[in-house]
């Protein structure tokens, strides 16, 4: 008997996969590719495997790099373009020792550096696959901006290079800023993402078969797939409990699947909490539904959630509907007494209320019939830091600010962003500050915040916005002071009460304005 988790595991399953990446990685007019699933899914594992076979076997590539972003995630465009450079001077090495110091000792920012190498690479006939492992987080802190992403696109564009990335969400998905998104660099990525969610039948087949003296009768299988949907970390935690408690091997039948399920929560819990609070407040309550009721028809169900529980193996998505809730995540759910919905039990005490309250300002947001699209997306991406990251979700409030601004000068002030000579007459003449300078520049930064205080009415001056009021200036005030503290954190601590103050805050200044300002046409 073997164990199927711990370190150094090698790939089980995933043949198809896997033969999907070579082959795209082997085209000669490759194309670059994004690989997704949710946590725990096995793309690091499948990624590993692509780069130890693409340096083993005959193959157009002349260095492969993993570069592991999750845990050395650059925070400027210049820190990202030396990391790359250190990554890609260590996959040339032993194939073009010449290049190396150039790449080592990155001054400034090396880009045309390694737009040079990869230049001189193709000269001679190599190539590189460059796996950007974990891309979600340089790309959630929002600070790269989309220059980096035009140069990427630059590197990207040589022969010499190959991109394959890997996240949680699609990189569109993932992409915050509106500016970032309107790079190029998007869209050098087959639109099809590779998906790594459950196992299916071939890759379950390989794993099994790995237990030769191990038969699994049809009810023993159908157990496994009834508690884990196929969904690697938990099909491999049940069988490594089910494999511990046999003395030999032989016969498997369905009752002693069940009972090794309920014998590998415990070490599955942590694991199944975190895909749980992954999943929107909506999925969370479709998963409930399925639990509750059976099977649903697809009709009039979000894609995103149908999608989400299908790939973290919580349902199954099959034809148009969705069944067969997890056995094994429902008994996490009992342990939890999430049952019910008692005020008391959700919120009453300190690490219910950090944990649960982010699903009641993620309702909150769904909610906002109309919201900006750009908004909606920075709120729904909040939810999804908080409560774990509540630093990463203040380095993004000033997006939401910058935000919301364009939305109202694209309302007030349809002539481009210049104010209107009646409300400047007024405003001089009752001797409101700073007003001249926006003769000639249109305020910026905090001043924007000032525009906003006389648009909407001051104790010398009435109001002259058309559409937006004082509710929205008071809340934009809050959100503004929290975003600068965002970006000016210096290691500060973020408790995450004021973290949840903020994004309600946030979250209402997005009602506001959506109630306020006329529908985008
Ligand atoms: N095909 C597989 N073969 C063997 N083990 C696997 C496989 N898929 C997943 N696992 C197990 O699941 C664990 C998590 O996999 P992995 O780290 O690759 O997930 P991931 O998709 O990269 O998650 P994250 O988004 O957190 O980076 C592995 O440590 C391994 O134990
Ligand atoms: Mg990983």
């Amino acid at each position: 008997m073997f164990r199927l988790t711990g370190t150094n595991v090698p790939m089980l399953g995933r043949e198809g996969v896997l033969q999907r990446l070579l082959r795209g990685v082997a085209k000669p007019a490759h194309q670059h590719l994004q690989v997704v699933g949710p946590r725990f899914a096995g793309k690091t594992i499948v990624l590993r495997e692509l780069a130890k076979r693409v340096i083993s076997a005959p193959s157009p590539y002349t260095g492969v790099l993993t570069w592991d972003l999750g845990h050395q995630t650059p925070e400027t465009n210049v820190e990202f373009m030396q990391q790359f450079s250190r990554e890609l001077a260590a996959a040339v090495a032993s194939k073009h020792p010449a290049f190396v110091d150039d790449l080592r000792n990155p001054t400034g920012n090396p880009y045309h550096d390694i737009a040079g190498v990869l230049e001189l690479l193709s000269e001679e006939g190599g190539k590189v696959l460059a796996i950007l492992d974990g891309f979600d987080k340089p790309l959630s802190n929002g600070r790269l901006t989309r220059t980096l992403w035009d140069q990427m696109r630059v590197l990207a564009e040589k022969p010499a290079l190959c991109i394959v990335t890997s996240s949680r969400k699609t990189l569109r998905e993932l992409i915050l800023h509106p500016d970032a998104q309107t790079s190029d660099f998007w869209n050098i990525f087959d639109p099809t993402p590779i998906r790594i969610g459950p196992f299916d039948d071939a890759d379950m087949d390989a794993l099994l078969a790995k237990m030769p003296d191990l038969s699994f009768k049809q009810g023993a299988r159908t157990e496994l797939l009834n508690a884990t949907n196929g969904f690697p970390v938990m099909v491999l935690e049940v069988l490594n409990t089910l494999i511990g408690t046999r003395a030999t091997g032989g016969d498997v039948d369905a009752t002693e699947v069940v009972r090794a399920c309920e014998e590998a929560l415990p070490v599955l819990h942590d694991k199944i909490g975190a895909l749980w609070l992954d999943c929107s407040s909506t999925c969370q309550d479709l998963f409930l539904i399925v639990r509750d009721q059976g099977p649903v028809s697809r009709a009039g169900i979000g894609n995103a959630d149908i999608e989400a529980l299908h790939e973290r193996g919580f349902a199954q998505h099959v034809g148009n509907r969705l069944q067969r809730a997890s056995r094994l995540v429902c008994l996490y759910l009992d342990g939890q007494g999430t049952t019910g919905t008692s005020l008391a039990r959700l919120f009453g005490t300190t690490e219910g209320y950090q944990h649960h309250l982010v699903g009641v300002l993620e309702r909150r947001t769904a909610q906002l019939e109309g919201l900006d699209a750009s908004l909606r997306r920075f709120l729904e991406r909040a939810a999804r830091d908080l409560p774990e990251d509540p630093k990463i979700f203040m380095t993004n409030v000033r997006g939401i600010v910058d935000q919301v601004f364009e939305l109202i000068w694209k309302a007030e002030l349809p002539q481009s962003r210049r104010l209107p000579s009646n409300w400047m007459d007024v405003w001089k003449r009752n001797g409101e500050r700073r007003v001249e300078e926006w003769e000639t520049t249109f305020p910026q930064g905090v001043h924007r915040l000032h525009l906003l205080n006389l648009m909407t009415g001051t104790d010398r001056s009435l109001r002259c916005a058309k559409y937006v009021t004082k509710s929205t200036q008071v809340l934009m005030n809050g959100v503004h002071a929290f975003g600068d503290f965002g970006q000016h954190q210096e290691g500060a601590p973020i408790d995450l009460g004021t973290a949840y103050a903020a994004l309600h805050l946030c979250i209402e200044l997005a009602a506001s304005v959506t109630r306020e300002l006329p529908a985008a046409s």
